[in-house]
């Protein structure tokens, strides 16, 4: 390999002088030539012509196109790695003049990272820039409300610093026609509403589909899901007081929300819900202000996010900036490319994104947080207590939670908590509207003679929906929807 990785990159000059050195006048040029794309990096030139249409992250390449890859993958650190670096490696034409270099590295912005907040150290980070951290297994059950500091936090770009006092929360595609909302409007014109929802990605335990094999994406364990309170203002009393009636309905068909989140171009972080769920009075969506009674804090999108119980993490807009009521889904690359089931059969060569529906409720879940794979349990002890989550989407509520010691050969009824006092079952949510999970627990008795155990659970919904028993059927080149029985090995001694 010829490229050397990161600041020891200037230093090629001297390694290989048999490279061309290019101005940044002839490598925007090669760029608009032919079609090439030729890009900078630290210091080298890179023909990435033929690699554009294998680039995972698809066309977004070409925003590079001519110039500098660094502050894109500021961005995206997730470049940052060896292997990334060998990649572009194999494309490497020359070396780009030390002047233009100098100019380059005055251009570039800031680490885009560094007015991130600080965050739990015991959550577990699968991304630092941008951030994603996971509630480590054994404290996610601690508590039926999750504490915010330990809700997991998923961000695709850096946490935007929003002035309270500065605020604007612009509305679309009503009769009033745009209108924009402060902060204060927000809480003072609608009564506040608060629901207790869980928030679950569309790629928690996305590691499961990893171990069959390797998809794209971070790898989160069981721990990208949390149960918080939220409060605010419900979606329909602004969309009602703003004009929406059935005109409106008679045309529109979703809702699309903007963060004000953004990336290098300006594109900010954008999704959309079906408008009959925006609208139903039993929908319960909000645009929330306030998480577990406080202000949300700034990873949960400060100071408003849109909470869409029910429904995939990915619409649940954070720093949410516009609101527009529309015939059509969003456009954005987390609406229409990313966020979608596919066969175990369909790879990165013949997917066409086009052809499935972006997801919205999600299927039934459960996982065990407690004992945690490959622990040992105390054979003296003679019984087993399990721990975990259940939960499923569309307010389906979760009726059943089955537990095997076994690998799934027997089985045992675990018991249900569903209230913050733990109670043993609280009072059910109304049906169709069990927006929170359940909490479960059960103590079994030690099989004899048992040195490994095999433990499993797996959720039965209102629908009578289940979990299915393995992970290939399900497989899927994103990762995502990993909803098989869970199981955790453990040894007996
Ligand atoms: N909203 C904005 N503006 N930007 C984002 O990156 N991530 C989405 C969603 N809303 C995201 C966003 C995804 S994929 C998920 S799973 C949830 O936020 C995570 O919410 P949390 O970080 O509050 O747990």
């Amino acid at each position: 390999m010829d490229f050397i990785r990161g600041e020891q990159a200037a230093t090629s000059v001297t390694r290989a002088p048999s490279l061309p050195v290019y101005t940044q006048e002839e490598v925007t040029k090669h760029s608009s030539i032919d079609n090439g794309v030729w890009v900078t990096y630290k210091g080298s030139v890179y023909d990435i012509t033929e690699f554009v249409a294998i680039h995972p992250g698809g066309d977004k390449i070409l925003l590079a196109a001519g110039g500098a890859l660094e502050p894109f993958w500021a961005l995206y650190a997730v470049h940052g790695q060896d292997h990334v670096l060998d990649i572009l490696s194999e494309y490497k034409v020359g070396i780009l003049q030390p002047e233009d270099c100098k100019k380059q590295e005055m251009a570039n912005p800031a680490d885009p990272y560094s007015t991130d907040p600080p965050r739990h150290p015991a959550l577990v980070v699968n991304s630092s820039k941008p951030f994603n951290g996971e509630t480590p297994p054994s404290l996610l059950t601690d508590s039926y409300i999750t504490p915010s500091a330990l809700f997991f936090k998923r961000n695709h770009l850096p946490v935007p610093q929003v002035d309270p006092a500065k605020y604007k929360l612009q509305l679309e595609g009503l009769p009033e026609g745009t209108v924009s909302l402060t902060l204060d409007d927000l809480k003072s014109r609608f009564p506040k509403h608060t629901v207790t929802a869980t928030l679950q990605c569309a790629g928690n335990r996305r590691s499961d589909m990893n171990k069959i094999k390797q998809v794209k994406g971070l790898n989160w364990g069981v721990g990208a899901i949390g149960n918080a309170t939220w409060s605010g203002a419900r979606l329909r009393d602004v969309l009602s007081f703003y004009g929406f009636g059935p005109e409106v309905a008679a045309k529109a068909r979703h809702v699309q929300f903007e963060g004000l989140d953004q990336d290098t171009t300006g594109t900010p972080y954008a999704a959309s819900i079906p408008l009959s769920k925006a609208v139903s009075e039993e929908g319960d969506v909000l645009l929330a202000y306030e998480m577990n009674g406080e202000d949300l804090p700034a990873d949960h999108g400060y100071p408003v996010r849109v909470v869409v119980p029910g429904i995939v993490g990915a619409r649940n807009v954070k720093w949410l900036g516009k609101i527009v009521v529309s015939e059509e889904e969003s456009k954005s690359h987390w609406q229409q490319n990313d966020y979608k089931g596919f066969s175990p059969g369909t790879d990165w060569d013949t997917v066409d994104f086009k052809s499935a529906p972006a997801i919205q409720e999600l299927p039934v879940q459960s996982a065990i947080t407690w004992p945690e794979e490959g622990s040992t349990v105390d054979h003296s002890m003679k019984e087993v207590t399990l721990k975990g989550y259940a939960w499923s989407g569309g307010g389906r509520e979760v009726v059943r939670v089955d537990v095997s010691l076994d690998g799934g050969k027997t089985w045992h009824v675990a018991e249900l908590q569903n209230s913050e006092t733990g109670q043993k079952p609280g009072p059910p949510p109304p049906p169709g509207r069990a927006w929170a999970w359940k909490l479960w627990e059960i103590t079994i008795p030690l099989p004899e003679g048992a040195q490994e155990l095999e433990l499993v659970c797996k959720a039965v919904d209102s629908s009578y929906n289940s979990q299915p028993d393995t992970v290939s059927p399900i497989w899927n080149l994103r990762g995502v929807l990993s909803t098989a029985w869970h199981r955790v090995k453990v040894k007996v001694e």
